[in-house]
C-alpha cells in the first residue's frame, strides 16, 4: 500500500465500503450522512483553493499550487484510530474526535507558496484555524517536512449550517516525494537495513530542503529579471 492516508479521490457516496464499519440499519445513514458532509467541506474547501490559484495566475501569473489531492478516512481507518485512542466507534464520536476524516493535501513549487497558500485560505472569515503544525520549521526527527491545518470550515444544509473540520497538508513536490517513499517505510516490517535506510532518508529530507531553498531563490532571481 502505497500511502494510506490519501490514496483516495473523492467519491461517490456508494464507492464507501460501509460494511467495514459493522453498522445496520438507522447506524448505516448516520454513517452515510457523515461521509457526506465531510464530502461537502472538501468540495469548499477545494472550491477555495481553486479561487485563490485562478485569481494569483491573472494578478502575479504565477500558480501557487501545482495539484491538489483529497480523500475522506476510510471507514476501517476511521474505526481503528478510534479503537486506538480509546474512544467509542461510532459516527458522533468521529465527528467529535477525529480531526483528519476529511483531508486535502496541497502541493506547490515552493516553500514560500505553502505560507502564501494557508495565510490566503486561513485569512478567510468563515474559516477558523483549530490547531497549525509547522513542520518546515520543525521537521520531525524522520525529516519530514510539511505545513499541517486544522480548520473548519462551515457547510450549508438543507436545513442547517455545520462546521465541519478538514486536515490540510501543505508541501512542495519535492517533501511530497519524499513523504510517499518513506510512509512505505511504515508499512513494511523486518526490512532488513532499515537503520541505514532511516539515516538515509533524514539525510535526503536535507538534501531536498536546501534544494527546495536553493530553487526558490533562483526562482527569485528569475522573477527579479523578467
Ligand atoms: P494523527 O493523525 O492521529 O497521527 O495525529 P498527529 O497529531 O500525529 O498528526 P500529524 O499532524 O503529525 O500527522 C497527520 C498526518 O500527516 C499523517 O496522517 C500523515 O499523513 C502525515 N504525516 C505526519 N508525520 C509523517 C511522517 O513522519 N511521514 C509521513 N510520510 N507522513 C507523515
Ligand atoms: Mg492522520
Amino acid at each position: 500500500m502505497l500511502n494510506q492516508d490519501f490514496e483516495i479521490s473523492p467519491r461517490e457516496l456508494t464507492d464507501i465500503p460501509i460494511d467495514m464499519f459493522h453498522l445496520f440499519g438507522e447506524e448505516e445513514r448516520e454513517f452515510q450522512k457523515m461521509i457526506m458532509m465531510y464530502n461537502g467541506a472538501i468540495r469548499e474547501v477545494r472550491t477555495k483553493l481553486h479561487v485563490l490559484n485562478d485569481e494569483l495566475s491573472i494578478t502575479k501569473k504565477r500558480n501557487p499550487i501545482e495539484f491538489i489531492e483529497s480523500r475522506i478516512k476510510e471507514p476501517v481507518s476511521i474505526s481503528s484510530k478510534l479503537k486506538r485512542k480509546g474512544y467509542p466507534v461510532s459516527v458522533e464520536s468521529a465527528m467529535e474526535h477525529l480531526s483528519d476524516i476529511a483531508g486535502i493535501r496541497v502541493i506547490c513549487a515552493f516553500i514560500d507558496d505553502i505560507y502564501r497558500v494557508a495565510d490566503m485560505l486561513t485569512m478567510q472569515d468563515d474559516i477558523e484555524i483549530i490547531k497549525r503544525k509547522d513542520y518546515i520549521k520543525y521537521p520531525k526527527a524522520n525529516g519530514y517536512r510539511s505545513l499541517h491545518l486544522i480548520i473548519e470550515v462551515p457547510v450549508f444544509f438543507s436545513d442547517h449550517k455545520e462546521l465541519m473540520r478538514v486536515e490540510v497538508q501543505i508541501r512542495t513536490i519535492a517533501m511530497d516525494f519524499w513523504a510517499s517513499l518513506e510512509h512505505q517505510l511504515k508499512y513494511k516490517k523486518d526490512i532488513e537495513d532499515s537503520d541505514n535506510i532511516i539515516y538515509e532518508l533524514h539525510s535526503c529530507a536535507n538534501t531536498i530542503h536546501r534544494t527546495d531553498l536553493h530553487m526558490q531563490s533562483l526562482r527569485d532571481r528569475i522573477v527579479e529579471n523578467s
